[in-house]
């Protein structure tokens, strides 16, 4: 069985990762040094505990494993973090990447799927967004992140490595199955927040800003289904293994919905009521984001199957019946 090693496949497309790499015959060996992500997020492979900025437990690992590919998530994922530590990102994504693809290139390793974002586009003067768009971040997050692709470019010029950089629009939802789902701490992401409010666990959603230039004056995202993300990687990697160039992809559900849309799904899923506060805007969110996937289509022949809202609210609201109210445990033993 062919080996895929995934950097931060503890965390939550990673983890959603492994489970299609599972399903789809590969044996997935995740390397997560467990700073955000779960340990019990790994069940479908190996798990070995280190960080990609530690040469010495990439060689190990490699040597153990010879991955035939690596499916590469390990970041620090936070906007707002990176406004304020924009250390810790250049050190983490960067730093971190430009050691893991070295050790790829020392073991000869040729193909690599990589976690990228919507983040390095910044603020589109227009939506849908097509990847001709210039990539302008506006964030740390989302320089590293370009930072990163930039360096697979590198790499493919001196190394012959070719990747595949997928750039997620807004991953939501939860593995269909309930096995495995979402959960940061702290959590700042719209949907999870939501939910814990019709779970009664928070007493209000805070809706950032109301005055955007939008239909209903709230921001525009993309929500696409962690699982329809995840089967993209799969994808990936046969696009690479058939001689595909390096290419970077926009992966969205391609529409677009305001935060009043997400909450009357959640309303109308949960049955349950979702007090709101009006607020003022966060810094740093752009207006409206939405992308044009049909790149992926064509390349991938990738196409999204969970991502109506009313299946990313599902799922992500079944999962949440699995979490503790407190933490990211458990409250009920994976099955
Ligand atoms: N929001 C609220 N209340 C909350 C949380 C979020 O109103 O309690 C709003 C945000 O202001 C934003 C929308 O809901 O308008 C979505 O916010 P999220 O935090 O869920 O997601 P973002 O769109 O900010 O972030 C996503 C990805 C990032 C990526 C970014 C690019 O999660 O990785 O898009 O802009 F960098």
């Amino acid at each position: 069985m062919s080996v895929v090693l995934v950097t931060g496949g503890a965390g939550y497309v990673g983890s959603h990762a492994c489970k299609e790499l599972a399903r789809s015959g590969y044996t997935p060996v995740t390397l997560d040094n467990l700073s955000t992500g779960n340990r019990w997020a790994v069940k479908w492979g190996p798990f070995e505990q280190g960080d990609i900025r530690d040469d010495v437990v990439l060689t190990r690992v490699l040597q153990k494993y010879r991955p035939e590919a690596v499916l590469h998530f390990a970041a620090s994922a936070y906007v707002g973090e990176s406004m304020s530590n924009p250390g810790l990102y250049w050190r983490n994504n960067v730093g971190g990447s430009a050691t893991l693809l070295s050790k790829l290139a020392d073991f000869g390793i040729a193909h690599v799927v990589f976690s990228s974002t919507c983040a390095v586009y910044g603020e589109p003067a227009s939506c849908p967004i097509d990847e001709g768009f210039e990539t302008l971040p506006i964030n740390p997050y989302g320089r590293t992140k370009l930072a990163v692709e930039q360096m697979l470019g590198d790499f493919e010029s001196s190394h012959g490595l070719r990747h595949v950089a997928l750039r997620y629009f807004n991953a939501a939802g939860a593995d269909p199955e309930c096995e495995i789902g979402e959960c940061h701490e702290p959590e700042t992401h719209l949907i999870p927040i939501a939910l814990q409010v019709a779970r009664g666990q928070r007493q209000q959603l805070e809706i950032f800003g109301t005055d955007y230039e939008t239909a209903d004056g709230t921001c525009v995202r993309d929500y696409v289904h962690v699982t329809d993300l995840a089967q993209a990687h799969i994808r990936s990697l046969t696009y690479l293994r058939n001689g595909g160039r390096s290419i970077a992809l926009n992966l969205g559900a391609g529409t677009g919905l305001s935060i009043h849309q997400i909450v009357k799904a959640i309303r109308d899923v949960t049955g349950n009521t979702i007090p709101t506060k009006l607020s003022s805007r966060r810094p740093g969110d752009p207006a409206q984001l939405f992308a044009d996937p049909s790149r992926a289509a064509q390349e991938l022949g990738w196409h999204c199957k969970l991502s109506s809202p009313e299946q990313i609210v599902r799922t992500a609201w079944d999962w949440t019946h699995r979490l503790s109210a407190k933490n990211c445990d458990l409250e009920q033993q994976p099955r």
